[in-house]
């Protein structure tokens, strides 16, 4: 229990850097008053800065997925179950890091990397998902809520139990990080992925 405790701290503080400020701001860019003011690779985006909405990309699923890997390594007898406990913690520290008053983004990248290193089929789904719904829309939003919603239902058919039962928790925490989003959709006043446009 000791171990899983600290997966799960080491999880938190992991997934609580904010790469998409730490990548941006050295560019003199105040993501919060740029965009939806979130601090994710999407709104890195309407800096205009491509190559850094990359890097955010990479590095914010990068730290989720690499929490995952860690604490499976460290609890090999419990590999499966440490790893979603460590990938969740570090999604819950990107939405709610110490560092910036627990104001923090919406966790969708990092909930990606989590799903890429807990069950890689449920991860590609998941990927493909958002590529195919982005595609169609030009909503970012909407194409992470469409593939997170899925996620749990993918894991029914490709893996387990415990992670169809983490990915719904990590769907449900999307959805209410994303509810200024969904009333934007509703009312068709969300910003397509690209446009800089204050939303
Ligand atoms: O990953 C967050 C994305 O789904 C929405 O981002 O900046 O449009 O609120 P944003």
């Amino acid at each position: 229990e000791l171990l899983l405790g600290l997966c799960a701290l080491g999880g938190y503080l992991l997934g609580s850097v904010p790469f998409g400020i730490v990548l941006t701001k050295p560019f003199g860019y105040d993501l919060r008053s740029i965009g939806s003011g979130n601090i994710g690779a999407t709104n890195v985006l309407r800096t205009g800065r491509k190559d850094l909405a990359l890097a955010t990309l990479l590095l914010d699923s990068g730290k989720g997925g690499i929490a995952a890997a860690v604490a499976a390594l460290l609890v090999p007898d419990q590999a499966g179950v440490a790893g979603l406990i460590a990938g969740c913690c570090a999604v819950l520290g990107h939405n709610f890091p110490v560092w910036l008053g627990f104001k923090g983004g919406k966790g969708v990248a990092t909930t990606l990397g989590v799903l890429l290193v807990t069950s890689w089929p449920v991860g590609l789904a998941a990927c493909a998902t958002w590529l195919v719904v982005a595609a169609l829309s030009r909503y970012s939003s909407l194409s992470a809520l469409v593939c997170l919603a899925l996620a749990p239902v993918d894991a029914w058919f490709l893996s387990d139990q415990d992670h169809v039962i983490a990915y719904a928790l990590l769907a449900v925490l999307a959805f209410i990080r994303h509810h200024e989003n969904i009333r934007r959709l509703l009312r068709g006043e969300e910003s397509k992925i690209g446009k800089k446009k204050k939303d």
